[in-house]
C-alpha cells in the first residue's frame, strides 16, 4: 500500500514526517490516496498547505514533483516543450544525404523532449506526489490543461503519441483563493480548507520545530500571535511567522515574552508599518 491505510495512519505517519495534522486534514489526506482523487487545499498564506504535500511525500516515501504556478505559466513550462536549440544543431549536423522526413523523425524523439513537472509526474513508475502549488495564480488556460490531465492522467504529444500514467500520482493543489477556481476543477477534487491551528496545535508545531524554546515562552508566543490575528491587519501572522518568532526569541535568549520583548521583536511577526503601529496601539505596547 503506497498511501495511507486509514485516517489514523495518516495522522501518525504525517506526524512522524514532522507535520501535525488535525482530524480533518488526516482524513482528507487518507481519502486522497484511497480514492485516487486530487486534493485541493485552500486557505490563507502560511497555514501549511504546501508543507502538507511535502509531508505526504515524506511520509509515503514518494518523490515530490512540484509545479509552481505563476501568472504567465504556459504549457511549455508546465507540460513539455521541444529543445529547439538541440534540434537545430542536430539538423545542421545532418549529413547531406539524409532526407527531410528522416531528419524530422530524428529530431522529434525522446532525446529532444524537455519534460516539465506535469509530464514528469505522469511518466514516473515510482510513487509520486504532484504538488501544483498556488494554482490560483495561473490563467484559466492552465486550469483547463490541469483539468484535462487530472481527468485521464494522460498526455498526447502529437509527434510521439499518447503517454498514459502507469501509476497515478497523488495530486495536491494549493490555493490562497486569490480568485475563484472553476467549478469543473473543484468537482474533480477533494476539498480541504486549512486555517490557523488552535493554540494547542500551534504550540506543538512551534515546539517541535524549535525544541529548545522554553515551553512557557512558546505558549505566550502562540497566545500573542492569536491576539494579533484578531486585529484587522493587512497581513495576519501565519504559522511560519510564529516559528520565526520562536527562533528569534531563542537566539536573543529571551526567557519571558513580556511587553518589552514583544515590542523589540515585533518586526519578525508583522511586515507592514501600519500593522506594526496598530499592534503597538492595541496591545498597549511601549513601541
Ligand atoms: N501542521 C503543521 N505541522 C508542522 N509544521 C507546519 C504545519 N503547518 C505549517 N507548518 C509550518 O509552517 C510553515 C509554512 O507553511 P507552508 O506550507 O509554507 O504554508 P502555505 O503553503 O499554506 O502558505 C511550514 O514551513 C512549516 O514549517
Ligand atoms: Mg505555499
Amino acid at each position: 500500500m503506497t498511501w495511507f491505510s486509514s485516517p489514523a495512519d495518516a495522522a501518525d505517519r504525517l506526524g512522524s514526517a514532522g507535520y501535525l495534522a488535525d482530524a480533518a486534514t488526516a482524513t482528507t489526506a487518507y481519502l486522497a490516496g484511497a480514492l485516487e482523487k486530487p486534493l485541493l487545499v485552500e486557505g490563507p498564506a502560511g497555514v501549511g498547505k504546501t508543507e502538507l504535500a511535502k509531508a505526504v511525500a515524506r511520509a509515503c516515501d514518494a518523490e515530490l514533483v512540484r509545479l509552481q504556478c505563476y501568472e504567465g505559466l504556459d504549457e511549455a513550462r508546465a507540460l513539455y516543450e521541444w529543445n529547439y536549440k538541440k534540434q537545430l544543431l542536430r539538423i545542421q549536423a545532418a549529413s547531406g544525404d539524409e532526407s527531410w522526413s528522416e531528419t524530422h523523425d530524428n529530431v522529434f524523439t525522446e532525446e529532444f523532449l524537455l519534460t516539465r513537472p506535469l509530464l514528469t509526474a505522469i511518466r514516473r513508475d515510482d510513487p509520486t506526489v504532484l504538488l501544483v502549488d498556488e494554482v490560483d495564480k495561473t490563467d484559466v488556460e492552465v486550469e483547463g490543461l490541469l483539468l484535462e490531465i487530472l481527468s485521464d492522467f494522460q498526455v498526447t504529444i502529437p509527434e510521439l503519441g499518447t503517454v498514459a500514467a502507469v501509476r497515478r500520482p497523488l495530486v495536491v493543489l494549493t490555493s490562497n483563493a486569490s480568485r475563484e477556481l472553476s467549478e469543473a476543477l473543484k468537482r474533480r477534487c477533494l476539498y480541504l480548507h486549512l486555517d490557523y491551528p488552535d493554540a494547542a496545535r500551534e504550540t506543538a508545531i512551534v515546539t517541535s520545530l524549535v525544541p529548545d524554546l522554553d515551553r512557557v515562552v512558546a505558549e505566550q508566543l502562540v497566545a500573542t500571535v492569536g491576539r494579533l490575528r484578531e486585529l484587522e491587519l493587512k497581513k495576519a501572522p501565519s504559522i511560519a511567522e510564529s516559528v520565526d518568532w520562536a527562533r528569534t526569541l531563542l537566539a536573543l535568549e529571551i526567557g519571558t515574552l513580556d511587553e518589552a520583548a514583544v515590542a523589540e521583536t515585533l518586526g519578525v511577526v508583522l511586515k507592514h508599518a501600519s500593522d506594526h503601529d496598530r499592534a503597538v496601539r492595541e496591545l498597549r505596547l511601549r513601541g
